[in-house]
């Protein structure tokens, strides 16, 4: 079997599994990009413009991944880009009463993190990037924090590495993180012009 019908399979078995949990009401947003990256950018969930679109990073997040992208001098068909879950967490706003953006339970992780393992196998890419709390604390399953490893790459199993970054969002909300965001972007491109 090559790789896109182990992906596809892959993915056909996730769908099936969804429709068999307490998610199944939920509109799943795959991953997607090169199946031969030299990077594999991990998110934490989809927000409204992924769920409607059906992909990774197009909404707001979108315009962030185009500046990453920039730094380290790479296009987005260079890069598979996926996230820990694969639907968008919602509650209902008190104001509107609209569905409206929240983080990920630990059940929902819980369940995507088997299917994301897999996905990290299939995919292969040497480097994995992942942005914030949730797919640092997947991939490495350590009790870690964004703030004391961003920035320094780590090693990974079958010759991995995994370069933490912290989450965009993060960095719009916190004026004082965009300096280093961009000094670890200037890292992670280093990294990758030897590796
Ligand atoms: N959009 C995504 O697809 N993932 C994130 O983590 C944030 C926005």
């Amino acid at each position: 079997m090559d790789k896109m019908e182990s992906m596809e399979q892959w993915r056909k078995n996730l769908e099936t599994q969804a429709t068999l949990s307490p998610y199944q009401e939920k509109r799943l947003v795959f991953g997607d990009g090169s199946l031969r990256p030299q990077i594999m950018l991990i998110g934490e969930a989809p927000g409204g413009e992924e769920e409607k679109q059906g992909r990774p990073f197009v909404g707001k997040a979108g315009k962030n991944l185009t500046e990453f992208l920039t730094a380290i001098a790479l296009q987005r068909k260079d890069l598979y880009i996926s996230n820990v879950v694969k639907f968008r967490p919602t509650k209902e706003s008190p104001k509107t009463g609209k569905p409206i953006n929240r983080p990920p339970s630990k059940e929902e992780i819980a369940f995507f993190l088997p299917f994301l393992q897999e996905e990290i196998r299939l995919v292969n890419p040497k480097w994995i990037v992942t942005l914030g709390n949730v797919p640092l604390k997947a991939v490495t399953g350590e009790n870690i924090s964004i703030g004391d490893c961003h920035g320094t790459p780590r090693p990974l199993a079958e010759n991995r590495r995994l370069f933490p970054l912290y989450h965009p969002a993060a960095v719009i909300y916190n004026r004082s993180l965009k300096e280093t965001y961009h000094a670890d972007l200037q890292k992670l491109k280093a990294h990758i012009a030897h590796t």
